[in-house]
């Protein structure tokens, strides 16, 4: 699958991203708020890209994280998970440091939920972000997710007690 829009090209994670990726991923401010290390390593991405699933969206359980290209350069990412639920999907998203406040997230994530609610019937999808992340906070509010909850002190995140947000936006949101 790929995905065209006016800046970017955005398509799966491929081993010609592997360090590009782990550049931008191998820093306190893309990993402060996620599930990995700033000592993350182009080991850890040829991991990660030999275990994408093949598919678009992902089989059940399973995670695509999807490059967004501008010219060539890969400038961010987007992932994309399919829940248990039928027509349900997460997303998160993650922009290079040097590429951030240029309106990167909010093209590339709007282009992949307009292509899962337009392209696969989605019926929801959702966020689950930490409630210090004042920056993906704004981000989902401005493409129009609903904030439907928090769950304070809920994760045991990196050593401290994490609260989580929850967002979400539904196919009946967008009509
Ligand atoms: C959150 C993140 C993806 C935003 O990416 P971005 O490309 O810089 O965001 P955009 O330029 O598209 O910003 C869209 C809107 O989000 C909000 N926003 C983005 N960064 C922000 C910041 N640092 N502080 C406050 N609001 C911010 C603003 O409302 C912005 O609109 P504006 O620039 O017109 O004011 C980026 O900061 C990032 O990669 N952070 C580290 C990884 C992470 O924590 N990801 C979230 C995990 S789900």
């Amino acid at each position: 699958m790929s995905i065209a829009t006016a800046r970017f090209t955005i398509a799966p994670l491929t081993s010609a991203d592997r360090e590009a990726f782990t550049a931008y991923r191998a820093t306190e401010d893309t990993a402060r708020y996620q599930g990995w290390e700033a000592t993350y390593s182009v080991a850890d991405a040829d991991a990660l890209i030999a275990g994408q699933p093949a598919s678009f969206p992902p089989p059940e359980d399973g995670w695509l994280q999807l490059a967004v290209h501008e010219g060539g350069v890969l400038v961010g990412d987007v992932a994309v998970h399919t829940t248990s639920q039928p027509d349900t999907y997460e997303v998160g998203v993650t922009v290079a440091p040097g590429h951030q406040r240029r309106g990167v997230a909010k093209e590339a994530l709007s282009a992949v939920v307009d292509v899962l609610f337009d392209r696969h019937s989605a019926h929801r999808v959702t966020a689950e972000t930490d409630a210090r992340n004042d920056a993906v906070g704004a981000l989902l509010k401005a493409i129009g997710f609903t904030h439907e909850g928090r769950a304070r002190e809920a994760d045991f995140f990196k050593g401290e007690w994490v609260t989580l947000d929850s967002w979400a936006m539904l196919a009946s949101d967008r009509r």
